[in-house]
């Protein structure tokens, strides 16, 4: 399953906010195939990371590489070429109040042309259903439906290109653990079935355990460990151990 190439080789990177040191060097190897999952205190930058590698943000210092092409600095057509290849659930859903559900997971189809409006609706209709969601659902909007459901609809909208790498910003904050699981469940179905690459951060150990193939921790600004979800529990690394047993140290007094 885990791919021998990586996917995406991320070394020395730098981001800071005015005299706030948030990403201080960091290095990652996020591997063809697999799911890793990026671990960290609320505040440690894992956000940043990810808008860091979209390009949604650019790092001060430090190289980003995908498919082996130098991205950190990356804009213009360059930039949308790759991120064309990239689905990204948000860590608040990012759902338009606006649009009906099915506008909101075909917004990726739409946007870039690549499919007629009546073609994309049918399109968003069988993501839908892919997520649990029933074609009702289709023209309803998301202030009528529950956080669980924005966030299905949000993991429909992230898969509907079929991208080779998904991003997933805290899918299961904000949910009780039930539906976490349920969403964590169809994330590791969905990266399994596109075939993807996929990078997911959160502070949810359970959530991390489920999903990842690998996890790696964030603490200052770097990765202090990256290891096979089975050996987290001997990591021979206190902050990791202390993030494991759920330590406020380590957890941060962010949100
Ligand atoms: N656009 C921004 N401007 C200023 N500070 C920011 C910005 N984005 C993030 N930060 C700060 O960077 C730090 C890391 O944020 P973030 O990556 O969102 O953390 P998390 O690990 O919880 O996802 C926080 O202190 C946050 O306040
Ligand atoms: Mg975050």
């Amino acid at each position: 399953m885990i791919g021998r190439s990586p996917k995406i080789v991320i070394r020395g990177l730098e981001k800071s906010f005015g005299a706030k040191a948030v990403l201080q060097g960091l290095d990652l190897d996020v591997l063809e195939g697999e799911s890793l999952v990026v671990i960290g205190a609320s505040g440690s930058g894992k956000s940043v990371l990810i808008k860091n590698i979209v390009g949604i943000l650019a790092p001060d210092a430090g190289s980003i590489r995908y498919d082996g092409m130098e991205i950190a600095s990356l804009a213009g057509n360059a930039r949308d070429r790759i991120n064309r290849g990239i689905g990204m659930l948000f860590q608040n859903g990012a759902l338009f109040d606006s649009l009906p559900l099915w506008e909101n997971v075909a917004f990726p189809l739409l946007s870039t042309r690549t499919m007629a409006r009546s073609g994309a609706r049918a399109r968003s209709i069988e993501l839908l259903r892919e997520v649990g969601l029933g074609p009702e659902t289709a023209d309803r909007y998301p202030a009528d439906i529950s956080v669980g459901a924005q966030k299905r609809v949000g993991l429909a909208r992230a898969i509907a290109t079929a991208p080779e790498m998904l991003f997933f910003d805290e899918p299961t904050t904000g949910i009780d653990p039930i539906m976490g699981a349920v969403i964590d469940r169809l994330i590791v179905k969905c990266v399994r079935d596109l075939g993807a690459t996929a990078l997911t951060i959160t502070h949810d150990m359970d959530s991390a355990r489920r999903i990842g193939d690998r996890i790696a921790m964030i603490h200052d600004g770097k990765v202090v460990w990256i290891g096979n979800v089975e050996d987290i529990a001997r990591s021979g690394n206190a902050v990791v151990d202390a993030f494991v047993r759920g330590a406020p140290a380590a957890r941060g007094t962010g949100v």
